[in-house]
């Protein structure tokens, strides 16, 4: 499974970089919001960091207007994977992007027939929202199964990127569900090393350790 990193903050991804988990980077308009940061300066600076893809989002709403911005966006990096909402607007987008070879990214997306069309426009990916199904009491790890044996039944190769992830549960489930990448914020990507057996279990090497009075170098 590839793990995408959910931010647009430089100093979080330069942070996450030597662990090797990073295989791409996500943004939002609300991220490049938060981020404070100039939207193709912050999305230049993101593809210098990686090879992975780095998804920067169009805010057009007609399919023409999306596919100039999307080809606007694709010329800053080799590495930008344009994202697009799930309207049939953002289809036609995603139909004529990927037929140009730029790597595409379908967001917003609530249900299985969504992501059914996504993989016929040739998304290179699509992004089901899980925590924001949770948050209205469907559960969103059912969408990820469903979009996974649909995928599967007619061997589309666009990749399932569970987006919106809120938690280290979700991460897993999202695994043991056969999502292809999670994209995850960096806290939560960080907090999937923590244990409290992990910690108690190195405390107490570590005081046994010290009563030998050795040292390894
Ligand atoms: O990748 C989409 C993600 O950023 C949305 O997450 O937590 O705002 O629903 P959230």
């Amino acid at each position: 499974m590839k793990f995408f990193v959910d931010t647009a903050d430089i100093a979080e991804i330069k942070a996450l970089l030597p662990s090797g988990l990073v295989d791409g980077v996500t943004t939002n308009p609300s991220l490049i919001m938060k981020s404070g940061r100039d939207f193709r300066e912050v999305v230049a600076e993101i593809c210098g960091l990686l090879d992975g893809p780095v998804s920067a989002e169009v805010t057009a709403l007609e399919a023409d207007k999306m596919i100039s911005e999307g080809e606007s966006l694709a010329g800053i990096a080799d590495n930008v994977c344009v994202k697009l909402p799930l309207t049939m607007d953002g289809l036609i987008a995603c139909k004529a992007l990927t037929g140009n070879g730029i790597k595409t990214n379908v967001t917003l997306c609530f249900s299985a027939n969504q992501a059914l069309l996504a993989a016929k426009a040739g998304a290179t990916f699509i992004s089901p929202f899980i925590g924001r199904l949770d948050d209205i009491n469907i559960d969103g790890m059912d969408l990820i199964r469903e979009i996974r044996v649909i995928y599967d039944n007619y061997d589309f190769r666009t990749e399932i990127l569970a987006a919106s992830i809120r938690s280290a549960n979700h991460v897993k489930e999202a695994a043991l569900t056969g999502a292809d990448v999670a994209t995850v914020p960096p806290s939560v990507l960080k907090g999937l090393a923590n244990h409290p057996l992990t910690d108690k279990g190195l405390k107490a090497f570590l005081d046994d350790w010290a009563k030998t009075g050795q040292k390894i170098i």
